[in-house]
Parts: C-alpha cells; structure tokens; sequence
C-alpha cells in the first residue's frame, strides 16, 4: 500500500446533517457512564467522529464532559469531509477542543471515548463491523466507542457502546413527553439493529415487549410519561428482560440491555 493510501481517511463524506442539542440524551449518558474511564485516563481525550456540516454538537460534548466529568478533557471533532475541518475552525478553542480531517481510522489518535453519531446509518449494513473494528482498534486501552442514531431534534434515539471485543450493549432513549409510543424507537436504531426489526429477531421482541408495557402502564398517565415509562420498565424487568442500570437513569426517558439479548439472529 502506499504511503498515501495508508494516510487516506477512511470512509466516505456523507450528507452533513446536525443541529443544535441534538445529541443531548447521548452526551448526558455518556457523562453518566463514561465518567469514570475518563477521570483514570491519563490523557482524557475524546473524539467526536463525523461531526457534521457545522461542529456545533462537538462543541457540546466538549462543554459538556468538561463541566460533569473533568475540565481538562480534550476533544477533538474528526471529519472525513475537509471542507468541513475547515468551517468549523473558528470553533476551536484548543487545548481542550480541536478539529483535524480522519475517518474511522482515527487519524492516528488513541481516545478513551469516540461518539459516532448518526455517521454509519449512511452506509451499506455490511460495512459496520469493518467500521467498528477500525475505531476499537484505534482506541486507548480500555477504551469505548458510542456509535448509533437519532432522529433530527434528538427526541428519539439508539446507541450501542462498543470495546475492543465488540458491542456491549444497547441502549434506546426517548424525550418522555413527546413519545406517542415506543415503537417509535424502532426508526431510530442503530445501524446494526434496525434491518431486524422483523417477527424472529430479538430486537422486534424487545420493541414489542416495551410498546405492550406501556400500553398496559396507561394507568400511570396522569402522573405524566415519566411514571409510565418507569412503570413500563420495571414490568419489562420483572419479566425477565435484562434491563441494566437502574431507575436513575430510567427516569431519563432510557432503556439499557446486554448486547446478547438483542443481537441479530443472522448476519
Ligand atoms: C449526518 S452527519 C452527523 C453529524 C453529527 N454527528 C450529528 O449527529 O448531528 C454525518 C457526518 O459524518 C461524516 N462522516 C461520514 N463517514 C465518516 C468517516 N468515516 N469518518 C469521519 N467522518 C465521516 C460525514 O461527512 C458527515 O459530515
């Protein structure tokens, strides 16, 4: 291979869609379950992965690890696209946040966390794995990658966190008092989820499972969505769903499950 293949980003540019906030239910998860891994890092670096047409949800996450988890974290907003390394430039405000042209090879980095939001659902279902592999190889020891989608104004959401021996688990997020129902949640997958939401597959069970709880937690409505949802989860734990975390994060419109319980049957 050449020298400068071997320096080629990898991937593709892809549509630069963001919006202000939109990642919001992901970074607070993160803030919540990342803080520790990064609080032990000598060197706390992030990366945001495909930040978009404007770094505005990298500007976020940076303010928002650096007011929860610790003022010296550093992030640096990676973007295949060099037109866009070169707008969100008057963003920078180094050392903390950074922008430089990469792809899933992380430009030579090592972060302990990389966000790739709403970046894979562009591409073809058979190259995820290969893309996953990339950035967890690419990762400091012990590091993770939060890879996975959302709807424009960040209401609904789905994210899988990822190591270097693959996914770990899967989480699905919503904004409580705009959710009709959960099923819902089933546009907002993350790429290697949302072609199994056919009868069969586990995922379908999961969004199944979770829109029945909350039709028979109707009860609970006029105590507002989030009491429903709660109700709602705790019937889907009592029946033997793995739910993880605890009603903390619940509370927050969130659902988290062991990768093995939903990974697709086939290939
Ligand atoms: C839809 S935008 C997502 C913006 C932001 N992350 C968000 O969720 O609002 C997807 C961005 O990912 C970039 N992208 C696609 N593949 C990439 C890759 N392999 N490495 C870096 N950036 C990539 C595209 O150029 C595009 O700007």
């Amino acid at each position: 291979m050449s020298e400068a293949a071997r320096r080629r980003p990898l991937g593709v540019v892809t549509r630069g869609t963001t919006n202000p906030n939109r990642l919001r239910r992901v970074d607070n998860w993160i803030v919540a379950t990342c803080a520790d891994r990064l609080r032990a890092a000598a060197d706390p670096l992030v990366v945001d992965l495909g930040y978009g047409a404007t770094p505005v949800t990298a500007v976020e996450l940076r303010a928002r690890l650096a007011a929860g988890v610790r003022p010296d974290v550093r992030l640096i907003g990676l973007e295949i696209d060099p037109a866009r390394v070169a707008a969100a430039a008057p963003a920078a405000d180094p050392p903390g946040l950074t922008f430089a042209r990469g792809g899933f090879e992380l430009a030579g980095l090592r972060p302990v966390v990389v966000r790739a939001f709403n970046v894979l659902r562009q591409y073809d279902e058979r190259e995820v794995l290969d893309a996953w592999r990339t950035m967890t190889a690419a990762l400091a020891p012990g590091g993770v990658l939060v890879e996975g989608t959302c709807d424009e104004l960040g209401r609904l959401g789905g994210w899988l966190l990822i190591d270097a021996d693959g996914p770990r688990t899967l989480t699905l997020a919503a904004k409580l008092t705009t959710l009709g129902s959960p099923a819902e949640l089933a546009e907002r997958l993350p790429k290697a989820l949302i072609h199994h939401n056919v009868p069969g597959e586990p995922v379908h069970a999961l969004i199944k499972a979770l829109d029945d709880a909350w039709r028979t937690a109707a009860p609970y409505a006029p105590f507002g969505p989030r009491q429903r949802w709660l109700q709602a989860v705790t019937s889907l734990k009592n029946t033997g769903w793995p739910i993880l975390n605890g009603p903390t994060r619940w509370r927050q419109g969130e659902l988290t499950l062991p990768w093995p319980r939903v990974a697709p049957t086939a290939p």
